[in-house]
């Protein structure tokens, strides 16, 4: 199965994204999570990216598509994956549906996560993620057992940079400009289902389930 997490920043993607690759035993693709390791490594990919993740900006198409080319040659995305947070744009949409049609694969289902502005902000103040592992928490909503630290692996919780009031403003824009044309993109396509992001993680996971079919196994 292949899959498209589509939504805000802070819709759940990433959320929902590692839930459904453990489900489902294939690889969730995000391409935020690809670029912030390379900034963290100091890469020229990674130095490149970072003045624009920083302002809230979109990286250039042809980086983005040129990472995810590389990604899907490898073996582990053969049986399907999850794409959270690409395509992004039309033309990252276009790349991805001639990079698919060439590996003789296609777009299975489109996700589409929605929720509010006020939401989003809510969220995203409030996210803290875990250094070594990547597991996500929210100081309200979905609390670490111990303060900072990873229920999973015991690692630093730490924040975003780009999960500043001023710059999660700057991305909304930016989605609603650049990314919710998407939505018509797939629509026309007949393979976007919306689901309702305000509702519990599990609440969410479950409409998710329900729709691909997969209901009923304890989510
Ligand atoms: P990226 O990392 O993709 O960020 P994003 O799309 O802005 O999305 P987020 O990761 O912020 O949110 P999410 O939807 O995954 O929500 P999450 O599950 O974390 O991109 C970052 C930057 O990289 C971009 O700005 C751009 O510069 C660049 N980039 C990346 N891809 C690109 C591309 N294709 N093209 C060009 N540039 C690209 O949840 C958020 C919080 O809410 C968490 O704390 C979570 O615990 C909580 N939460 C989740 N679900 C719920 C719920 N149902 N109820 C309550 N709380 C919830």
């Amino acid at each position: 199965m292949n899959l498209i997490l589509l939504g805000p920043p802070g819709s759940g993607k990433g959320t929902q994204g590692r839930k459904l690759a453990e489900r489902l035993g294939i690889p969730q693709i995000s391409t935020g999570d690809i670029l912030r390791e390379a900034v963290r490594e100091g890469t020229p990919l990674g130095m490149k990216a970072k003045a624009y993740m920083d302002q809230g900006k979109l990286v250039p198409d042809e980086i983005v598509i040129g990472i995810i080319r590389e990604r899907l040659e490898a073996k582990d995305t053969k049986k399907g994956a999850i794409f959270d947070g690409f395509p992004r744009t039309v033309p990252q949409a276009e790349a991805l549906d001639r990079i698919m049609e060439e590996l003789g694969r296609k777009i299975d289902a489109v996700i589409d996560i929605e929720v509010s502005d006020e939401e989003v902000l809510r969220r995203l103040t409030g996210r803290r993620t875990c250094r070594d592992c990547g597991a996500m928490y929210h100081v309200v909503f979905n609390p670490p057992k111990k303060e900072g630290l990873c229920d999973v692996c015991g690692g630093e919780l730490y924040q975003r940079d780009d999960d500043k009031e001023e710059t999660i403003k700057n991305r909304l824009r930016v989605y609603r400009e650049q990314t919710e044309p998407l939505e018509t993109y797939y629509e026309q396509k007949g393979i976007l289902r919306r689901v309702k992001g305000e509702a519990s993680i599990e609440e969410v996971e479950k409409e998710i389930l329900e729709f691909l079919g997969i209901e009923g196994r304890d989510a």
